[in-house]
């Protein structure tokens, strides 16, 4: 076999919110690597529809609403033991702070902040993490390195897991598990299409990324792939920005 730290073969690995967009993309980027995934989203339909696009068999994949508290545990309790998770499973939110309600805070942390969080919690606790895993978070460039108006509640919830991976990084390097963020800028998925922003915003805002484009699902996939993999043995409490060049100006 060929010399490449980046390959995945031998890991199995977890991917949260792999029915769409960042997730999908990446659960299978991770089997063309050789890995075997772990797929898990809420919607049945289009996480099956991910599952017949991955490479090679012996996947798994397992519907849970990460919303609920139940959800995260039905989803631990299947796992079997993992080398790598990659959380992106996310939900955004377009609400001046003046109208935001605390269930509001909730709602969105709960999927964007507690999931995650729990997720790792309950499978550090049960065992299921390998030594050498590696934990990758999918955070933003909102709430990290910029904001925008009626985004604070998304934003809270993406610097908050950018605090948890500085902290936890250091709690798990003893057991060699490291953890890190890929940081985006605009990705075109569903998340793109919700309507938050009209199509002649979005062309506008093309010409503010120095590289004319907005990223695609695969770009963040590969980011992850490299942190899942060998090649960033080295690599734990760092968050990796991938913004096309935005924030440089
Ligand atoms: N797209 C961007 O421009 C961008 C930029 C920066 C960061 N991000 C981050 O990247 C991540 C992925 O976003 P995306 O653009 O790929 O969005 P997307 O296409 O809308 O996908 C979101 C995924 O999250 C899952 N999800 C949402 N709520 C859930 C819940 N309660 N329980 C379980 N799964 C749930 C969805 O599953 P179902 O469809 O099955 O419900 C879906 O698979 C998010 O964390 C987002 O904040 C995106």
């Amino acid at each position: 076999m060929s010399y490449n730290p980046f390959t995945l073969e031998g890991k199995t690995i977890l991917v949260t919110g792999a029915s769409s967009g960042i997730g999908r993309a990446t659960a299978i980027e991770c089997s063309k690597m050789g890995a075997r995934v772990i797929i898990t989203g809420r919607n049945e339909e289009r996480l099956e529809e991910t599952y017949r696009n991955l490479q090679k068999a012996d996947h798994k994949f397992i519907v849970s609403d990460l919303g609920e508290e139940n959800g995260i545990q039905n989803l631990v309790s299947q796992l079997p033991a993992i080398d790598g998770v990659v959380h992106c499973a996310g939900i955004t939110s377009n609400l001046p702070f003046q109208f935001a309600t605390r269930e509001k805070f909730d709602s969105i942390m709960d999927v964007n902040f507690y999931a995650p969080v729990e997720i790792s919690r309950l499978s550090i606790k049960a065992k299921k993490l390998n030594k050498n895993s590696s934990i990758v978070f999918i955070s933003s460039i909102s709430g990290v390195f910029i904001s925008s108006v009626a985004s604070s509640i998304y934003c809270a919830s993406k610097g908050a897991l950018n605090g948890l991976i500085k902290g936890l990084a250091l709690d798990l390097a003893s057991k060699g598990i490291r953890v890190n963020s890929v940081n985006p800028g605009i990705v075109e998925t569903n998340l793109f299409d919700a309507g938050l922003i009209t199509k002649e915003q979005l062309a506008v805002e093309m010409n503010n990324y120095p590289l004319k484009r907005y990223g695609k699902p695969e770009d963040i996939a590969h980011a992850a792939i490299y942190l899942l993999s060998t090649a960033s043995s080295w690599v734990t409490g760092a968050n990796l920005l991938i913004d096309g060049g935005y924030t440089l100006k």
